[in-house]
């Protein structure tokens, strides 16, 4: 028997690396199945509920498992997500690129038709979820290589009521293949060229299909040569990418898109990690 607040005070003294703040709060909010920070402030000094599940929980996290990975989901802005080491750990950054995102598109197109949005390398389809949520009128795809990562994605469109088409397949290829058009292309693709430059937490845990390319621009390149053959009169593309690949990216942009206007945003600690670029048609129609 334990109340919410002792098991507060009990997961303050595991060592802070494991157990941080947020990490405390989403193990209390899940043992107790609240869906929000104010539910547990209102029950601080109830009996918590699953005390089995928590013991559980914590045997996981003290041997070394990512907290989202032993409690097997993960916030994502409103989302809650499902996550198996299959998956990606979906991002703080990510979520700052779906919110960049979702503002141009709809400064772009809001309410006028349909827009048809990709989603290269769903992992958790944290991204396409999003986006299928919030953008009025939205015919979402996506895809990835891998068909454990799709069954994970497939999985939390249906928990989060949203309706994607997913594709199993190489970066871009599933919409060549069923001649599909776009109007937006967005992706948070695999951009670590060096692995000694990984957190070993991150290393030994999540999936490296996810996180490694060889050279880092591999993905995006891979990407912007196929855009005229997928896109409408006019697309975007928004992208998560790795610091320090702005110049990098800047050549493969002035080959593949000449024409294209293109902006390097930066995160909220001031790092470049964004790339929105607009390309409209110029030879094609
Ligand atoms: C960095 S993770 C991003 C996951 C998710 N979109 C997110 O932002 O949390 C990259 C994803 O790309 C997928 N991937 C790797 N190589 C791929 C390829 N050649 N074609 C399609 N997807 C690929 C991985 O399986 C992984 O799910």
């Amino acid at each position: 028997m334990a109340s919410n607040r002792e098991l507060y005070f009990e997961l303050k003294k595991l060592v802070p690396m494991k157990v941080n703040d947020s990490a405390i709060k989403l193990i209390l909010l899940d043992i107790n199945g609240f869906a929000s920070f104010s539910e547990l402030v209102k029950h601080f000094d109830e009996q918590a509920k699953d005390l089995d599940r928590y013991q559980e929980i914590i045997s996981r996290v003290m041997a070394g498992v990512p907290i989202q990975y032993a409690l097997g989901h993960a916030p994502f802005l409103e989302l809650d997500l499902i996550v198996t080491p299959d998956v990606l750990i979906p991002r703080p950054e990510t979520e700052e690129l779906v919110l960049f995102a979702e503002k141009i598109i709809n400064k772009e197109y809001l309410g006028q038709r349909e827009i048809k949005i990709a989603d290269i390398g769903t992992g958790s389809g944290a991204i396409a979820i999003f986006l299928n949520k919030r953008i009025f009128k939205s015919t979402v795809f996506a895809s990835d290589i891998s068909s454990k990562v799709l069954a994970v994605a497939k999985e939390n469109a249906i928990k989060n009521d949203s309706k994607i088409t997913f594709y199993e397949g190489n970066m871009l290829i599933p919409f060549l293949q069923e001649k599909i058009k776009l109007d937006v292309i967005i992706s948070n693709p695999p951009y670590i060229e060096d692995e000694t430059t990984i957190d070993d937490n991150v290393f030994l845990n999540e999936p490296h299909l996810a996180l490694l390319a060889k050279p880092a621009s591999q993905y995006y390149e891979e990407i912007f040569k196929n855009v005229h053959a997928v896109m409408k009169k006019v697309i975007l593309l928004f992208f998560e990418i790795g610091e320090n690949m702005e110049g990098a990216l800047t050549l493969l942009i002035k080959k593949y898109l000449p024409l294209a206007d293109y902006e390097f945003h930066k995160d909220i600690y001031g790092k470049t990690r964004f790339l929105y670029i607009r390309n409209d048609t110029y030879e094609q129609e």
